[in-house]
């Protein structure tokens, strides 16, 4: 968590560490971009670092933003980020930042619908798949960075990575491979201990790892000299070597816990004996709960209902929930622990106050016996829920976790609600992992129970999420989501699902699972309207199941021909580009090398138009074998180095290892 109030004289130590940094920054003041991950445990001071360097920033003339991630759901995805961008554009005119965003200003707003109201006149960008769709939003994200550092140089500060969702992670990676001749600096904090080989961030460390304006500073305890002086500039006392030397080892000079320690002990005590040091507690955790015992009862109480409502939490909906304080004592109830500065506000005026550390919140959230928790949580959820009664959409997030959390109490109807709502959200902003999360919550509380409208729903967006994330050797599972959601769809005669369901299958990886819904696409053409768009979309797909998994080249081409000349009807250019790369690949695969090749060129004429990317290396791919075929070799040399670079371009796991 950042405060821009954790800076200042009493900051300890970190030379080493700060002079790294300070070298960063004078590079890229010579504009030569760089990121700097800040590592280390819990409460070692990498948030405390990043201020200092924040402030040292500010008075370099950077512009300085910061964005944090959060342990709990609830976060819009890529949240740091939309923080980072929101802060930048409130201080913005509309030409500037027409300048600053270029074209890439509607995809921005599709993520950060704000911007609609500042930009008058913004149309939403053109439709494309979602893989294809979310490297156009980083790509333009990345391109208006790099515009707003050339006016100021800008600092980016990035905390709590290790609870970051993954488009924010492939967003960060995106954006540090272009930053090299920019005057843009990064600054991410992460626990490391959290992060295990699997966690996609661990992966991403290990890519930039290459670059040479990476650097990893992880910081260690501080050394016992500056324990000395850190008890002494908190306790304003002179504390016996010996304490000091204990206080050391036992904390592994941890600040967090140093200070906790510190707190929870009077200078008194600290000056008259030593009986503090020898009953530190091995765990912050219990130096935390001692510190809290000093407090009111009301206090406490206060605390715990905080706790519930997530390490940061409105001030309206605390006094809601804290009914046993009356109105006119909750104010002083307030000033205690933030004179103790156990909380404190988050931003003048804005009514949310935070934690003044996650493990404090944390500690206090594990006192709650698990009954009382839920019964909180329900408390929370559904007072939440009736404020927010015109706007539950926006608000889904906060009410999913505390469903989750409410499940003793409340059963799982509600749990099921919110987070099919979250992952469809997840979706639209590309944040397909984070979107599999909450599917999979569903999936997961709807367990042994017969197939309905809920769990077709979260097969539907579990199977899209999948198909855009999973490597080819898993997308068996995407495929038997979809298929069993289609299924679903159709016996139910939802037609706008099974056309939906049936336009996913368009990602190539899943032609070849085709098969088991041939017969459901034949019976979901009977129910839509003849020569539409959807007949359009379900022949696309019947191309496919027909021409690739069936080897009936003729029934195909008949079904590609259709889709094509109603997408062209109806100008869609992503429907036409689709059935034009299909076909080449039907061609291609019944030895009609030219004419697969003629398609792949057509379809590469289409998507470079339509600026769809992975139509183009899809397309180019055809195309390349299309020239290899027929025996033209400088041809076929020409293609792939084009197809090569493309798909570099457009980093898509997919395609990497795909290259003819
Ligand atoms: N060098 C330092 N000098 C003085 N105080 C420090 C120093 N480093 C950290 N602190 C204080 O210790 C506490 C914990 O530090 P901080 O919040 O930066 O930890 P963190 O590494 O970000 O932890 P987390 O992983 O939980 O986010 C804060 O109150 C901070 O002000
Ligand atoms: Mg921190």
């Amino acid at each position: 968590m950042i405060s821009n109030s954790d800076s200042g004289s009493d900051f300890i130590g970190r030379k080493l560490e700060m002079g790294q940094l300070t070298a960063a920054l004078d590079n890229v003041l010579s504009g030569r971009g760089q990121i700097v991950m800040l590592a280390g445990e819990p409460g070692i001071g990498k948030t405390r670092a990043a201020n200092e360097l924040a402030a040292l920033a500010d008075t370099k003339g950077f512009s300085v933003l910061r964005g944090w991630c959060y342990e709990h759901g609830g976060a819009p995805a890529l949240w740091p980020w939309l923080q980072c961008i929101r802060e930048y554009i409130e201080t913005l005119d509309a030409g500037q930042l027409r300048r600053e965003m270029g074209p890439g200003a509607a995809d921005i707003a599709e993520i950060l619908p704000e911007l609609t109201a500042k930009l008058d006149g913004l149309g939403p960008p053109p439709p494309l798949d979602p893989a294809q769709a979310r490297f156009r939003l980083f790509f333009s994200i990345t391109t208006f960075f790099k515009n707003a550092s050339q006016t100021q140089p800008m600092l980016l500060v990035l905390d709590d990575l290790h609870w970051a969702d993954e488009s924010s992670i492939l967003l960060l990676e995106f954006l540090t491979k272009e930053i090299p001749g920019t005057s843009l600096m990064i600054v991410g904090t992460f626990r490391d201990g959290k992060i295990s080989g699997r966690h996609l961030l661990s992966r991403t460390l290990g890519e930039l790892v290459r670059e040479r304006h990476f650097h990893r500073v992880h910081l260690e305890g501080l050394s016992r000299e500056e324990v000395g002086e850190f008890i002494g500039s908190r306790s304003g006392i002179d504390v016996p070597q010996s304490a000091v030397n204990t206080l050391h080892e036992r904390t592994g000079g941890n600040p967090l816990f140093v200070g906790e320690v510190v707190s929870s002990v009077s200078p008194e005590e600290i000056a008259l004996n030593q009986d503090w040091v020898s009953a530190i507690p091995e765990a912050v955790r219990d130096a935390i709960l001692r510190r809290l015992s000093g407090l009111s009862d009301s206090c406490n109480q206060l605390l715990l209902t905080a706790s519930v409502m997530g390490s940061e939490f409105e001030l309206s909906s605390l006094q809601q929930q804290a009914s046993e304080i009356d109105e006119v004592a909750f104010p002083e109830s307030l000033n205690e622990p933030l004179a103790s500065r156990i909380i404190g506000p988050l931003g003048p005026g804005s009514g949310r106050y935070q934690f003044s550390h996650a493990l404090i919140q944390q500690a206090v959230y594990q006192e709650i016996p698990p009954i009382k928790k839920a019964q909180a949580h329900a408390a929370m959820a559904e007072s939440l829920e009736h404020l927010h009664r015109d706007s539950l959409v926006q608000h889904a997030g906060e009410l999913a976790y505390h469903f989750a959390g409410a499940q003793k109490v409340l059963g799982s109807d509600k749990l099921v609600y919110f987070p099919l709502i979250v992952g469809e959200q997840a979706i639209e902003a590309f944040s397909h992992e984070q979107a599999m999360v909450h599917f999979n919550n569903v999936l997961a509380a709807k367990e042994g129970m017969a197939e309905d409208s809920v769990i077709a729903a979260a097969r539907f967006g579990l199977g899209r999420a999948q198909t855009a994330v999973l490597p080819r050797h898993e997308l068996g599972l995407a495929h038997e989501n979809l298929s069993r959601a289609f299924e679903y769809y159709a016996s139910a005669g939802n037609t706008a699902k099974i056309v939906a369901i049936a336009f996913e299958f368009y990602a190539p990886q899943l032609s070849e699972y085709g098969l088991r819904t041939g017969g459901l696409v034949e019976k979901a053409l009977e129910l839509v309207p003849a020569d539409s768009l959807d007949t359009g979309r379900l022949h696309a797909y019947r191309g496919s199941i027909l021409g690739l998994g069936q080897g009936d080249f003729q029934s195909a081409r008949d079904s590609l021909d259709r889709t094509l000349i109603v997408a062209r009807q109806e100008g869609n250019s992503a429907l036409e580009i689709r059935a034009l790369i299909t076909s080449a690949q039907l061609e291609s695969w019944n030895n009609h090398f030219e004419d697969g090749l003629a398609y792949g060129l057509t379809a590469i004429e289409k998507a470079v138009a339509a600026s769809d990317l992975r139509g183009e290396v899809t397309a180019r791919y055809w195309a390349c074998l299309g020239s290899f075929s027929s025996g033209d070799t400088k041809e076929t040399e020409r293609q792939s180095s084009i197809f090569l670079e493309s798909a570099g371009r457009l980093r898509d796991r997919n395609w990497g290892g795909g290259c003819p």
